[in-house]
């Protein structure tokens, strides 16, 4: 079949850091596998984050790739939920082969039922967000989906990007928060005020005191999206008695938690791969989480994060992809489908 993979860990400008190959078909499916033909993907920083640059080599060829729309052409001796012919959509495993490829195998517990309303292109874009933002808000900082915290204040820093796109929109939709999200740029401004932030703050200025011109110098949850070692030193003054802040980039610098004590604040981590890479007695959660991101968008109360579609899948688009990206000014998010014949 065919793959786009890599052999070595390059500079992306190198011509070898991904490579069109031909790899052999995954095998049958065992247990609560699925076996997908992959219709669309998307990329994520992960990909980035995941082929920078190390001294290390891969035999057989790393596929990467964590966010795909697909159909299920055969499901293992196990496997309930699904039978071939379903459109599903998911993130995947980090630990396994990723969705630059034509077929995949994928745990049936961490796969959802696509939205029917969408193509497969728009589909592809969600599952890792989704996942990350729903995992964040509901249940690391522990929102209520059903609207009890209505009028509660967020703040999202990043809120353009793929995750912050998403992010807004569960915020506002079910969380019913007043939502302050952070973009630098005209563009990114605009683009988050029409998924429904209430108020825009400029992460290259000074948080606080752009915070004090709204009805809310301090809020109640924070969901770090960018530069968690940027942003940790100003929490203790931007968190509201009793808040919750959840990061989900990693930091390079130590940081002291007693910041937050006073105000008996919280802190955590979000990590989507999480589930699947412990394979939790829980992991099933997440084909549930997807099943709810596809009821959504079909009922039109949230709505796809696509805003660049860069074509077939192969190694010259991938690239861009990942050029895209690691410039950091990516709004929305980016898709590529089908393999060229
Ligand atoms: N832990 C997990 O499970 C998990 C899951 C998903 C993603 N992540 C991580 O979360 C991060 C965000 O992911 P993503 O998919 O949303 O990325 P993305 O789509 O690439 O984010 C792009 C956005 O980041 C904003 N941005 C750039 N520099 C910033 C800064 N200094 N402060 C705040 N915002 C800034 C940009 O806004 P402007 O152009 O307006 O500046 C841009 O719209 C990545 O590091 C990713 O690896 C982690």
């Amino acid at each position: 079949m065919k793959a786009v993979g890599l052999y070595e860990y390059l500079d992306i400008n190198d011509p070898k850091s991904l490579l069109d190959i031909d790899i052999p078909m995954p095998s049958n499916p065992t247990g609560k596998d699925l076996l997908i033909q992959i219709d669309a993907i998307s990329v994520n920083p992960v990909d980035v984050k995941v082929r920078a640059p190390k001294d290390k080599t891969e035999s057989p060829a790393r596929i990467l790739g964590w966010d795909a729309a697909g159909t299920v052409i055969a499901i293992g001796d196990q496997a309930t939920l699904f039978k071939p012919g379903d459109k599903v959509f998911y993130a995947g495993d980090i630990t396994r082969p990723g969705s630059n490829a034509q077929y995949q195998l994928v745990d049936e517990r961490i796969v959802g039922i696509a939205p029917t309303s969408l193509t497969a292109t728009e589909a592809a874009v969600l599952p890792l967000t989704a996942l990350t933002a729903y995992e964040a808000l509901f249940e690391r900082m522990g929102i209520s989906r059903e609207g009890a915290d209505a009028g509660k204040s967020i703040l999202i820093i990043g809120g353009a990007g793929g995750v912050g796109s998403i992010a807004i929109q569960l915020a506002k939709t079910f969380g019913k928060l007043h939502v302050i999200a952070s973009a630098s740029r005209p563009e990114s401004e605009s683009w988050v005020r029409n998924l429904g932030a209430d108020a825009v703050v400029n992460h290259h200025e000074d948080l606080s005191t752009q915070l004090k011109k709204t009805p809310f110098p301090e809020v109640d949850y924070i969901f770090i999206l960018s530069g968690t070692d940027a942003y940790f030193p100003q929490l203790s003054q931007l968190i509201a008695p009793f808040g919750k802040i959840t990061s989900i980039t990693e930091t390079k610098q130590s940081h002291h938690l007693d910041a937050l004590k006073t105000k008996s604040a919280t802190f955590s981590w979000e990590f989507m791969f999480t589930h699947a890479m412990f394979k939790t007695k829980d992991m099933i959660k997440q084909h549930h989480l997807l099943n709810f991101i596809a009821q959504s968008i079909d009922q039109r109360l949230i709505k796809t994060t696509l805003t660049h579609n860069l074509g077939p899948i192969n190694a010259t688009n991938l690239k861009r992809a990942h050029h895209l990206i690691e410039a950091g000014h990516v709004i929305g998010k980016l898709a590529l489908a089908g393999f060229s014949t």
